[in-house]
């Protein structure tokens, strides 16, 4: 088993679809370790999103993190990362496969309802920078 790091957005929390989110990440198999609501500060979402500074899009990236609530959460599966990748879709919608999260639940390629972890580096890493040691169920 491993893990992986999601948060459902801040337009999903908002849209009222985070419970159907979480219930379709359990049907696909993942079993949620850790989990929290949180609203980020534009410090916190700029240093998340810190590989993306250089892109046109970064502003308003941090503006839509910040917006409102958003819920991270660790999961758990075999091979959590990738099969995590597949669960939720390509990053813009209209691109996401049949059945995934993106293209059942998000806006638009940037108001995209969920993110998850492209590694297991990264994964540790972003999975730090929410939960503390205390909260990391399974480890
Ligand atoms: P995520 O998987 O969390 O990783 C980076 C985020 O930046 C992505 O989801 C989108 O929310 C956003 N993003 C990526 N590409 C674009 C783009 N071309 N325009 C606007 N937002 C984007």
């Amino acid at each position: 088993m491993s893990q992986t790091l999601a948060i459902i957005k801040p337009d999903a929390v908002a849209a009222g679809t985070a419970g159907k989110i979480l219930a379709h990440l359990e049907a696909a198999g993942f079993r949620v370790r850790s989990l929290k609501m949180t609203r980020l500060t534009a410090d916190q979402a700029g240093r998340f999103y810190a590989v993306h500074r250089e892109r046109p899009f970064y502003g308003s990236l941090v503006a839509y993190m910040t917006s409102g609530p958003c819920i991270p959460m660790i999961l758990e599966a075999e091979d959590a990362v990738p099969k995590l990748r597949e669960t939720i879709g390509a990053t813009d919608p209209a691109e996401a496969a049949e059945g995934t999260v993106r293209k059942l639940y998000a806006e638009s390629k940037e108001r995209n309802a969920i993110h998850a972890s492209d590694s297991p580096e990264n994964a540790a890493i972003e999975t730090a920078f929410f939960f503390a040691t205390q909260d990391r169920i399974g480890l």
